[in-house]
């Protein structure tokens, strides 16, 4: 069956997923590469509340690194081709991240979800309450808004608990004209499932990943192997020359 045509306009919405592997050349670890975070790290321990309940000083030394780690990262050309198209795109744009780094704001990037939470911010235990970090948190640190001290985790979404922004994603997943995901392998719910949920909406679907990942195999109607680095820019650039669909 031939592709759907994607028009250049205004009518066309495009949802655009992210993964790890799109931050790998601006330095950062993917977790489940050779060597990635997951081969050095336990995910009981560390992306788990029971595993914070356990030790917190042991998850907060792991996101501070992880913190710092970003803090001096700088976006890549694959982050600043979606900041891009956005700009240029005349219709609905949303990019739906499950990276805790800050790099696609670094590139400009707005219409921007972290469904899986940020490094840069805090949840309170206490108050209940989110808000921005900056630095390493501790279980000394106070809540900047309830001011009561060890009730702090890093504001990120751990195994088991529910992502953010859920029925928003859903809502533009089931608008979607177009469906881009990005250096993810699909692994992880509810997020693997976004490329079924746009298919079922219409939505033109394409991977771009250093290796077509397995599950996605037959929900793509286009997969494009490679570093985002490179294979980004040059998707976007087509996409907005008409040279694609
Ligand atoms: N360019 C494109 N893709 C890449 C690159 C690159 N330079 N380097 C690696 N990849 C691909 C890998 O082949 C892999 O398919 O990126 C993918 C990264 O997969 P994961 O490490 O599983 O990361 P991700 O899919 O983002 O993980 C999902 O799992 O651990 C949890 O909460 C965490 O948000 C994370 C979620």
């Amino acid at each position: 069956m031939p592709m759907r045509k994607v028009e250049i306009s205004a009518a066309t919405s495009i949802v655009v997923l992210t993964g790890a592997g799109i931050s790998q050349e601006s330095g950062l670890d993917t977790f489940r590469d050779a060597g990635g975070i997951w081969a050095r790290y336990d995910i009981d321990d560390v992306a788990t509340p029971e595993g914070f309940r356990r030790n917190p000083p042991l998850v907060h030394d792991f996101y501070n690194e992880q913190r710092r780690e970003a803090a001096v990262a700088a976006p890549n050309p694959a982050h600043v081709a979606l900041a891009d198209l956005e700009k240029a795109w005349p219709g609905r744009f949303l990019l739906v991240t499950q990276n805790i780094d800050g790099l696609h704001e670094k590139a400009g990037s707005k219409a921007l979800f972290h469904m899986h939470g940020t490094l840069d911010g805090f949840l309170c235990e206490a108050c209940g309450k989110r808000g921005p970090w900056a630095g390493d948190m501790s279980t000394a640190s106070a809540c900047p808004l309830c001011g009561r001290d060890g009730a702090l985790r890093p504001d990120i979404v751990w195994f088991g608990e529910m992502p953010y922004f859920m029925p928003e994603i859903y809502r533009a997943l089931g608008e979607a004209d177009l469906f881009l995901s990005i250096g993810t392998s699909g692994t992880v719910y509810p997020a693997a499932d976004f490329v079924r949920e746009a298919r079922q909406a219409g939505a033109v679907t394409v991977e771009l990943n250093l290796e077509a990942s397995r599950r996605g195999h037959g929900l793509f109607d286009l997969e494009i192997e490679g570093k985002a680095g490179d294979s980004v820019p040059v998707f976007v650039d087509d996409l907005l020359e008409g040279r694609l669909f």
